[in-house]
């Protein structure tokens, strides 16, 4: 078994979402001692590489009946690598802050190189409509934010990122959410983390 975590947050041993996924992993890794883990850290910039204008006219060259360049082909080898890269785990941990509402910009990029017609998802021109291309497979989710609460009408991080995995073919979606992760104390805040510890252990049982 093929683990794989993609890591959103910059902000390393201070990260709330960082410190539930390392619980969830030393749980798992607990039960679970033969499974590999790998990680991803959105932020590295090897890792994630940038995707701008070359990507763009490189991705859509096809449907626009041009042929793909030397610079565009050389750009997409480290996007085709992240791609492969995430389609060779059997399950995928995700744990991300909310930013102003939805994911970071480097969380965004990954998704951005990750989200490509023809690998990850093709289109129906009948219904308009997106078409999973990739295997369903587990997806546990970590998301945190200071206020902002689950169901919130201005929630665009859980609601995108299950409709981004989905258009991928990836259903199988679990979620924690932890929404009140600024208290006024380190104390508190150190509290409020723990305080998720079971559902922490209870998700990595059931991943
Ligand atoms: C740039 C930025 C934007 C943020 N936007 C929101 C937001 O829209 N809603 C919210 O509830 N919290 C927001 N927060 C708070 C974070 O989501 C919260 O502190 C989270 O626990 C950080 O997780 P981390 O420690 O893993 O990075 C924002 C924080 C930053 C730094």
């Amino acid at each position: 078994m093929d683990i794989l975590h993609i890591s959103g947050s910059p902000k390393g041993d201070r990260s709330d979402s960082q410190k539930l996924a390392a619980r969830f992993l030393e749980h798992y890794r607990a039960l679970h001692p033969s499974h590999a883990v790998r990680s991803v850290d959105v932020f590295d910039g090897r890792a994630n590489p940038d995707f701008g204008a070359i990507h763009a006219v490189h991705k859509l060259a096809p449907l626009f009946g041009e042929p793909h360049t030397d610079a565009g082909k050389q750009a997409w080898v480290a996007t085709e690598q992240l791609i492969e890269d995430f389609d060779r785990a059997d399950k995928i941990l995700l744990s991300c802050p909310m930013w102003n509402y939805s994911v970071p910009w480097a969380m965004k990029r990954y998704l951005d190189n990750l989200m490509q017609p023809g690998h990850t998802f093709g289109f129906d021109p009948a219904t308009r409509q997106h078409i999973g291309l990739l295997r369903d497979r587990p997806v546990q989710l970590i998301l945190t934010r200071s206020s902002t609460a689950r169901c919130d009408d201005h929630d665009f991080q859980l609601p995108y990122l299950q409709h981004v995995f989905g258009s991928m073919g990836i259903r199988d979606i679990r979620v924690v959410t932890a929404c009140a992760t600024t208290q006024p104390s380190a104390q508190e805040r150190h509290a409020y983390v723990e305080s998720f510890s079971s559902q922490m252990e209870s998700a990595a049982d059931a991943f």
